[in-house]
């Protein structure tokens, strides 16, 4: 079994999870870069290597239960564990600009996909790895969520969320905090911390130029919940260090 902790970053090609590859390979975390497109995610990994990190590259569509199960056998052969799972994978779809309220309009087809990346591939990922995780010391889980699945901002109207009402994209990421909350139960008699991040309204494809907070920033919540201490929470939602309402 590997002695180096090892991370595996769904999405990392571009965006958070480019970045949050970054930041934990800069502190000796060995990272595995999950990405479905093979070009970009080759190239992201040697991006990082030439920067003197540990990363390699892992064919990953989150939607594939080939992949993952390739990525498991993968894992499990070389490392024999997993330390740090970060889904970070994520879709919102062209239907649902951000500033719109798709709730009558949604086609099934756009939230069946939405859900397929955001939801059901998390889940059957996290399933298939858990087994490796739990023969880490000290096993990480982070689930990339959103302010806009908190189902208590989003029936605030002082909560600034009135004109954000995607309903796939939010309500897949409502679910993400329901897998959160379920699977931080299962595990509480266990070393492993399972927790939802909500990154900030990031500069990314997804978050757009509007967003404020720049890709570096963005993954900071990402990177602290997956290198949390023993004593760490576990079942929570936060946000640079803050909890955020459900
Ligand atoms: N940016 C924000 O303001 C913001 C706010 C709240 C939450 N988030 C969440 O943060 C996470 C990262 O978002 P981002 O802003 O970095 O977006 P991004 O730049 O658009 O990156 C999204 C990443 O997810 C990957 N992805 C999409 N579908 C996939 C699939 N089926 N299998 C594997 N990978 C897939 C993309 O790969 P391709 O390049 O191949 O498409 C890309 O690497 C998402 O979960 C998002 O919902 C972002």
């Amino acid at each position: 079994m590997s002695e180096k902790k090892i991370a595996l970053v769904t999405g990392a090609n571009k965006g958070i999870g480019f970045e949050t590859s970054r930041q934990l390979g800069k502190i000796g975390i060995m990272v595995l870069m999950g990405a479905r497109d093979r070009k970009q995610g080759l190239a992201a990994a040697e991006k990082l290597q030439e920067e003197g990190l540990d990363t390699a590259f892992v064919h990953l569509d989150v939607t594939s239960s080939r992949d993952i199960d390739q990525v498991r056998s993968f894992i499990d052969n070389n490392f024999g564990k997993l330390d740090i799972l970060l889904n970070n994978a994520g879709m919102a779809h062209s239907e649902e600009p951000l500033f719109s309220n798709s709730t009558a309009t949604i086609s099934m087809q756009a939230l069946r996909q939405t859900f397929d990346v955001n939801f059901f591939g998390l889940v059957e990922l996290t399933q298939a790895l858990l087994p490796l995780i739990r023969k880490s010391p000290a096993g990480r889980i982070v689930n990339m969520s959103s302010m806009l699945g908190s189902l208590t901002l989003h029936s605030d109207p002082q909560s600034g969320l009135e004109q954000i009402k995607g309903l796939a994209y939010n309500a897949s990421k409502t679910a993400v905090n329901q897998f959160t909350v379920h699977l931080a139960a299962l595990l509480k008699d266990t070393p492993i911390k399972v927790n939802s991040a909500h990154p900030g309204w990031v500069r990314t494809e997804l978050g757009g130029n509007e967003a404020p907070m720049e890709v570096g920033e963005g993954a900071k919540t990402g990177v602290a919940l997956a290198t949390l201490d023993t004593d760490g929470p576990s079942g929570g939602f936060f946000h640079l260090g803050e909890r955020m309402p459900w």
